[in-house]
């Protein structure tokens, strides 16, 4: 390449990562580059911050003036941190019985209903210890952030009272102050109802909805609010309680929408303008205009879809023609997503969805940052923002959604530090 790309007004560099390929996963306005792509490029960084973007011959010269330390990335791909949106990741227990209920012809549904499922992983969890939690929670979150995962989302749910849900999130955050990792914690204050609430569904989500939601978002526990909108969960009405109140307290909200059926789960997000709505394998087309209108995006999750063994994917045709934004993510829980591998979300995009791999790459980047409300921090590499990327040892990005089990991540940076 001939010209810097971005430069930054000062001059000062901390570390500056050479001979590297960059998949600046900044949307591309040519219509040819998918992944915004700058090759033999150099990176520099300042504090915690990208301070510059060019060409490696003219990094190596300024970094030789200035003695700045210098990475050779030995002709690596250098992408934005991974970010995976949409994590249950904080729970106790297995649901490996039920996986084997499933495979005999037990639906998804049936077990909910016979008391299993979410409930059972509630179970588990408010048996649990805060410690053991953490412990479980770290060795799935070290094989995410192994693949280059630098931001995670983590929802509560399993915890459905106030001192296990409390726990959660906290157990979340602390995952996010002990390892090198950002972290965005999710209240998922409505996922089933609990055992003890079964005669009293309203009190249930007027708990949800006013003292627990206040109690937790005084604590600053919450990034966010989630319902599980759906015909073995809560009804509209229930989950448009929920978002009412979390509006009321300027709390963003993300919604599974449409996992099971279609029930106006998408048009509801989208009239609170959630940041996010996800699932969406039932989705009508003027449910996707709306998500369009209010720039809500769309969270895709096949491998709680490949779980479940559906049969009908996401109507990525209706979403990309809305124009709506895709994001990819692990949906990693117990129950319809043990999924510890947002590369091999990537696959399944591709494959079950029919996403591109420019799409898909852009779903765990650009548009997952946007799906936690974080675009102008984080999801692109630009000048000016957190210098959190990863190299892999690839030809070309596409590789990351082709190969199945494989992990080329030769190493991740997190806010400008080599981890
Ligand atoms: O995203 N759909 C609701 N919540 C999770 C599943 C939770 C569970 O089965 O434990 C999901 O698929
Ligand atoms: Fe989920």
């Amino acid at each position: 390449m001939d010209k810097p790309v971005q430069q930054s007004s000062t001059g000062e560099w901390d570390r500056v990562w050479v001979n590297a390929n960059l998949a600046t996963m900044v949307a591309a306005h040519d219509g040819v580059s998918g992944y915004g792509e700058i090759k033999d490029a150099a990176l520099a960084v300042r504090g915690d911050r990208i301070a510059w973007m060019g060409s490696s011959a003219e990094a190596l010269a300024r970094a030789r003036s200035q003695d700045v330390a210098v990475t050779d990335c030995g002709g690596a791909w250098l992408l934005p941190g991974l970010i995976d949106c949409h994590t249950h990741l904080v729970y106790g227990g297995s649901r490996v019985e039920e996986f084997e209920k499933r495979l005999c012809g037990v639906s998804y549904e049936e077990i909910a209903r016979a008391g299993g499922g979410i409930q059972s992983t509630v179970n588990a969890t408010r048996a649990a210890t805060p410690e053991s939690l953490l412990e479980s929670a770290t060795v799935r979150a070290l094989r995410l952030m192994d693949e280059g995962v630098t931001t995670l989302e983590i929802k509560s749910g399993y915890g459905l009272e106030l001192s296990v849900e409390r726990r959660l999130l906290e157990v979340a955050r602390e995952l996010g102050r002990r390892l090198p990792l950002s972290v965005r914690t999710t209240y998922l204050g409505l996922h089933a109802l609990p055992k003890e609430a079964a005669a009293d569904r309203a009190g249930f989500v007027k708990q949800v909805s006013g003292p627990w939601l206040e109690a937790l978002a005084a604590s600053g526990l919450i990034d966010a609010v989630d319902a599980f909108c759906e015909n073995i969960a809560f009804s509209v009405a229930e989950t448009e309680q929920f978002l009412h109140a979390a509006q009321r307290l300027g709390v963003p909200a993300h919604v599974h929408a449409g996992q099971l059926s279609d029930m106006g789960a998408a048009e509801l997000a989208a009239r609170f303008g959630a940041l996010s709505a996800d699932h969406l394998e039932y989705l009508s087309a003027p449910g996707a205009a709306a998500l369009a209108g209010a720039g809500t995006v769309a969270v895709l999750l096949p491998g709680a879809y490949y779980m479940l063994r559906q049969t009908t994917p996401p109507p990525v045709p209706f979403l990309r023609q809305a124009g709506v934004a895709l994001a990819l993510a692990t949906d990693c829980n117990p129950g319809t997503s043990p999924c510890t591998s947002l590369l091999l979300a990537l696959n399944m995009g591709c494959t079950l969805f029919g996403l591109t791999p420019h799409e898909a790459l852009a779903g765990v980047t650009r548009h997952a940052a946007r799906a936690l409300g974080l675009q102008t921090d984080i999801g692109t590499l630009e000048v000016g923002k957190r210098a959190d990327f990863a190299l892999y040892r690839i030809d070309r990005p596409a590789e990351l959604c082709y190969a199945l089990g494989a992990n080329p991540c030769a190493s991740v940076v997190y806010g400008g530090v080599a981890r």
